[in-house]
């Protein structure tokens, strides 16, 4: 990760350098992606997820494609499609390219110059999430100087290039000397939570434990949290929020205890042409990454399986909406429609 400066992903030296997430956290190793077939395998298997990071994976894959092909050929037009279409949930991938090939009249340079410009903009976006976000922590705890703030999956700088979205919120109390504790989820089936949460938070030195899935609504229940927050894959215009698979039951427990639940996500997870969560596609997963735990079986041979990797927060259930340029509070009847940043 040195080479990318605490990045987890950029463009280097006409290829794509990332972390490869699948290995962590026993160990670091960097990919270096120079064919657009071998980005679409690595966004399938989780090499680099998260949705603001395959967004920007995404608009790289498309400036791989037209240095390799040229913009506007049979060639480009397949790769362009493949990498568009590697997973369905997270709108930012096919939000992403059709960005950046909206430029591609412009040529390899245009198109490359595109990408650079969704990275930085995701690496903005994160410094501005974790401000505002730390900021309404203050506000809705009462201005508590100690705030414990229980997390879904992974949503910190493997997830978005750097910093995060909930987890740059987390990162922003604990360097203002505001966070209690973090608590995260393991989050079945890949462990993104023990496997990448874990390891961010040690990273930054912040206080946390790590609890199994299950015990989630349970803990809210019993006052283990001030405030519950959460990413987002996807965000219909009615605030219907997709998000990893978990995140619904953590708001109906947030709910019944009167904790807050918060989704901190950038704008470009905000999809304005969904109209609600009912719209949104749920990618479905393999049933190895059920029956096997670490590779190990843990199921009898043949068992079959129904294996969502997101759910849908109603947005009755969401307390706010923390972007990258505005605080949307759902709960004080606000809408996406009405609160402009
Ligand atoms: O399947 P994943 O690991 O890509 O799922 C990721 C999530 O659900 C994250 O919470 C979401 O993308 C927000 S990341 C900043």
């Amino acid at each position: 990760m040195s080479e990318l400066g605490g990045r987890t992903l950029d463009w280097v030296d006409g290829a794509i350098l990332m972390v490869d997430q699948t290995k962590l956290p026993t160990s670091v190793e960097m990919l270096r992606i120079t064919m657009v077939s071998d980005l679409v395998d690595a966004i399938r298997r989780l090499s680099v997820r998260g949705a603001p990071a395959i967004g920007v994976a995404g608009a790289f894959g498309v400036a791989l494609a037209a240095s390799t092909n040229g913009v506007g050929t049979p060639g480009f037009e397949a790769d362009v499609e493949s990498i568009r279409s590697a997973r369905p949930t997270a709108v930012n991938l096919a939000k992403m390219v059709d960005r950046v090939v909206s430029v591609s009249g412009g040529g390899p340079e245009a198109v490359l110059a595109e990408a650079m410009a969704v990275r930085n903009e995701e690496l903005a976006a994160s410094l501005h999430m974790g401000d505002r976000g730390a900021d309404l922590m203050a506000e809705i705890t009462g201005g508590s100087g100690s705030i414990r703030a229980l997390t879904i999956c992974n949503t910190g700088g493997l997830a978005s290039v750097e910093r995060g979205t909930a987890l740059a919120v987390i990162q922003t109390l604990h360097e203002r000397g505001c966070l209690e504790e973090a608590i995260a989820l393991e989050t079945r089936p890949l462990l993104q939570g023990a496997r990448l949460t874990a390891w961010e938070l040690q990273q930054m030195a912040a206080p946390f434990r790590l609890i199994v899935d299950s015990a989630g609504p349970h803990l809210i229940s019993r006052g283990f949290a001030d405030v519950v927050l959460a990413g987002a894959d996807r965000i219909a215009a009615n605030g219907d929020t997709a998000n990893k698979i978990g995140t619904f039951s953590l708001a109906l427990a947030a709910r019944h205890s009167g904790v807050p639940f918060v989704i901190v996500a950038p704008e470009s997870t905000i999809d304005m042409a969904t109209a609600c969560g009912g719209d949104i596609q749920i990618e479905n997963r393999g049933d190895d990454e059920v029956v096997c735990f670490g590779g190990v079986p843990v199921a009898p041979e043949g068992t079959r399986t129904i294996n969502p990797a997101f759910d849908v927060t109603p947005s009755d259930l969401i307390t706010a909406i923390v972007t990258d340029t505005r605080v949307v509070r759902l709960d004080q009847g606000e809408t996406l429609d009405t609160v402009r940043s």
